[in-house]
This record gives C-alpha cells, sequence and structure tokens, in this order.
C-alpha cells in the first residue's frame, strides 16, 4: 500500500496529538482579544486580486511572487489572501463598519497562502492571528495593540524568550524626501549591491535596508535611516510610541532597520523576534497604515495592527518547553457483552456524554478482551463492563484505572460516582 497523492508541499496536516495545542493557543489568542474589547471578524479565503495589488503593494515580495492567483470560471483573476489587513479594510468599507463607534477594534484568525520555499517556521499555508485598529491616530493605540501581543505572549509562556524591535517609517509627507536621500546613497555605491537590490532600488529603496546579503549589509551599515529623517509630528508620535511602552512596562529596543515587506505601512513598524527558532525568527509583525482606507476607496480612517504566525507561536512554545493544557481524554469506556448490553450501554453513554462527560462504548463487536485493550489505549480513567447480569442486576462494577479501585454503582448514577471520585 502506498499513499499516491501526498499534501501538497509547504501544507502540514494537525494531527489528533497536536490539534488541543493548537485549539489552546487560538483559544488564548481569542481571549486576549477580547479582553482588549476587540471582535471577531471572517472573511472570504480568496478576495479580487486587485485588493492585494493595490492594498499590500505592486513592489512588495508578496504581491510580485508570492500570491496564490489563478483565473475561476467566470474569468476573474482571484487570489487566496496572503494576509489579512488588505481583507479587513474592504470589508470595514464594505460594510461601513466607520458608521459604529470608533474606535473600530477587529480580529481574526485564519488561513493565510504564499508560494514561498518552504522551511522550518515558513509555509505555504499558514495561520494568522490578527487584529486592526481603525480611527486611532494617536501613539496610545499604537501601545495598546502592542501591549496585546506582550499579553499574549505572556499567557502562553514565552515572553522570555520573544524581543519586541519598533521602528518609524515615517508619514508619506517625510517619507518622499527621505527617499530620494536614500536612493542617492545606494546610486553611490550601486556596485556592491546585490541583484535583488539593485532591482528594487528604484521601486523599493526602504526594503534594502534589511537585504540579509553580506555585501549589502556592508554597504548598508552607513545608510541614512527613517527614523532619523522624520517630519516634526511622525517623530513626536514616534516618541510618545516609546514614552507610552515605557510607561507600560514592555520592553523594546529600536531597530533602525525594520522596514517591513508590505507597502502600506506609515510612522510605527513592529516585530516580535525569537531567536529560539531558526531563521524564520517573526513571530508577530505589524504596524500603522494610515492613508490605507483611503487608497481602497473609504473614508480618510487611520489603522494600524498585527498578525502572528500560528506555526511559529506553537514551535516556539514547542521548542521552549512552554507548557500546554492536558489533550482531552476518555472519561469512561463502556466494554460490553452481548447485543442487548451494547444497546443499553449505548443508551447509558448518550446520558453521560449529556452529564459533561467523555463516553465511549463498544460500536465494533469486538471480544471483551480487545475492547479492553482498547481502553486502555486510549487512557480511559474509568471502565465499565456490561453484561446480562449487569442488566438484570442494575448495577455494574466502576473500575478506575491509575489505582484498579472498583466500586458497585447503579446504572442511573454513573454519572454521579464517576464526578464524585475525581
Ligand atoms: P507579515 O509580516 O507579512 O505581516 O506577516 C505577519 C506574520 O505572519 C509574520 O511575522 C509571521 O509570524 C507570519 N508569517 C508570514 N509569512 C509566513 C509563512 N510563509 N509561514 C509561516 N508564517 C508566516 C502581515 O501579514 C501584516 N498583515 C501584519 C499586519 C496586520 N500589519 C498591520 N496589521
Amino acid at each position: 500500500m502506498a499513499l499516491t497523492v501526498k499534501a501538497p508541499r509547504g501544507t502540514a496536516d494537525v494531527l489528533p496529538e497536536n490539534a488541543h495545542k493548537w485549539r489552546y493557543i487560538e483559544d488564548e489568542a481569542r481571549g486576549v482579544a477580547v479582553l482588549y474589547g476587540f471582535s471577531e471578524v471572517r472573511f472570504p479565503t480568496f478576495e479580487h486580486t486587485e485588493l492585494f495589488e493595490r492594498g499590500v503593494g505592486g513592489t512588495t515580495d508578496v504581491v510580485q511572487k508570492e500570491m496564490y492567483t489563478f483565473l475561476d470560471k467566470g474569468g476573474r483573476s482571484v487570489t487566496l489572501r496572503p494576509e489579512g489587513t488588505a481583507s479587513t479594510v474592504r470589508l470595514v468599507i464594505e460594510h461601513a463598519l466607520f458608521g459604529g463607534p470608533m474606535p473600530l477594534r477587529l480580529y481574526y484568525i485564519g488561513s493565510c497562502f504564499r508560494y514561498e520555499k518552504p522551511q522550518a517556521g515558513r509555509l505555504r499555508e499558514f495561520c494568522q492571528f490578527g487584529a486592526e485598529v481603525f480611527g486611532a491616530p494617536l501613539p496610545a493605540a499604537d501601545a495598546e495593540v502592542i501591549a496585546m501581543v506582550d499579553m499574549l505572549f505572556s499567557r502562553l509562556g514565552i515572553s522570555q524568550h520573544v524581543r519586541l524591535e519598533i521602528n518609524s517609517i515615517g508619514c508619506r509627507g517625510c517619507r518622499g524626501q527621505y527617499l530620494a536621500l536614500l536612493r542617492e546613497y545606494f546610486n553611490e555605491r550601486a556596485g556592491g549591491l546585490c541583484r535583488t537590490c539593485l532591482e528594487r532600488l528604484e521601486r523599493n529603496p526602504l526594503r534594502l535596508l534589511d537585504c540579509k546579503e553580506e555585501g549589502c549589509r556592508t554597504v548598508n551599515a552607513g545608510a541614512p535611516l527613517p527614523a532619523e529623517h522624520l517630519c516634526g509630528e511622525c517623530a513626536a508620535h514616534f516618541d510618545g510610541v516609546k514614552e507610552r511602552l515605557n510607561a507600560l512596562g514592555i520592553a523594546y529596543t529600536v531597530n533602525g532597520r525594520i522596514v517591513r515587506g508590505l507597502d502600506y505601512y506609515t510612522k510605527t513598524v513592529f516585530e516580535f523576534i525569537s531567536d529560539a527558532i531558526g531563521a524564520q525568527s517573526a513571530v508577530c509583525a505589524g504596524g500603522r497604515y494610515d492613508g490605507l482606507t483611503e487608497e481602497l476607496g473609504g473614508p480618510a480612517l487611520t489603522g494600524l495592527g498585527f498578525a502572528m504566525g500560528l506555526e511559529r507561536v506553537l514551535l516556539l512554545m514547542e521548542k521552549t518547553g512552554a507548557p500546554f493544557p492536558e489533550p482531552p481524554r476518555c472519561d469512561v469506556y463502556l466494554a460490553t457483552v452481548g447485543e442487548a448490553a451494547s444497546k443499553r450501554a449505548q443508551a447509558i453513554a448518550g446520558s453521560l456524554r449529556k452529564a459533561g462527560l467523555c463516553a465511549q462504548c463498544d460500536i465494533t463487536g469486538r471480544s471483551l478482551k480487545a475492547q479492553m485493550k482498547y481502553a486502555d489505549k486510549l487512557g480511559a480513567r474509568y471502565t465499565v463492563v456490561l453484561g446480562d447480569d449487569e442488566l438484570a442486576a442494575g448495577r455494574a462494577s466502576l473500575k478506575r484505572m491509575d489505582t484498579g479501585e472498583s466500586v458497585t454503582v447503579g446504572l442511573g448514577s454513573l454519572a454521579d460516582e464517576i464526578k464524585r471520585m475525581g
């Protein structure tokens, strides 16, 4: 027997032994989002390609190289979402959510798709937990979303393995002048740049700042940095963010080379980095994108947010031994001998489930010995054996598997007895 069709490269199955870990991380993320007053949104897995071309930006790697774009049967170009911000902005505009209470706080959890070279922590389908805030222009909002990430990492037990790096890349106003300066700097040193950087020099010179190539890093070392060329308002905003983070006791370093790979950012950008998960070290990233709602045809609304890759969060938790809750297990297994007992056991299992217990009974007609072996493999906490004698007496023996202790219990009181015994 050989499987002929395997899961596509860059995708990952979640198996039963890991699914509870995923649920735990997602539940904690939702819990923290609710504590911060965020409401959940869900948007389509695919959108019109134009949304990402305009929203994420035509010069980005995501749009140029990584999107899963195809024509549907109606000949329209659609794209599997590579991220959630553009979709959230579209949703806000399309449903006029800006007409409700502001600021608007929204969060989402869902798959994103990018055609990247798979490696540890980098997949082609990955899951993001993201949050976006609209209509909050002050530094307090930047600090608020960062604090939310900080709280989630602390609840997941990984705070000590993650560091926060922040930067400001200015607004559209101050960036023009700065980019001209940056282009001039790199043009004068073009001989030392890699091919990708040379290509990016005209379209997106900011990205040259975070090139990892050895030669480019040398050239980079003396490059003017965006945070050194901010206009008065952007500089004051950046100071305000730092002040708020200090007031909240959230540790950070300013990394003047964080520029982010998506076009919509303005002012604050940030990344939560971990050294424990290999090259794909950004566990969470985000920033401000004032102006994006207008670009996508909506009203002038400031926006900011973050997204974290949940595979990377899980990887980090596993690598650093962060605690996970126990996976759910079978509370009671009802083993049976004979058809009458099997029927009755299925009814009893139903009432045990109504009482909130995980109950299983035999549905394969196998021998008592095989059933007990199965109960053992499941790690059932209790077992009950039901045969004709037990049915006639209306009582059976309830066995606690870890201690071997047994008690005789009325068939109607199994749930109460299990709860009493703990
Ligand atoms: P991003 O930096 O492209 O930003 O992605 C955010 C996070 O998603 C990354 O830090 C990483 O944890 C995870 N991630 C990205 N690509 C992959 C991949 N191929 N495999 C596994 N995980 C990955 C955004 O997507 C922005 N929308 C974030 C944002 C929200 N900014 C403002 N609001």
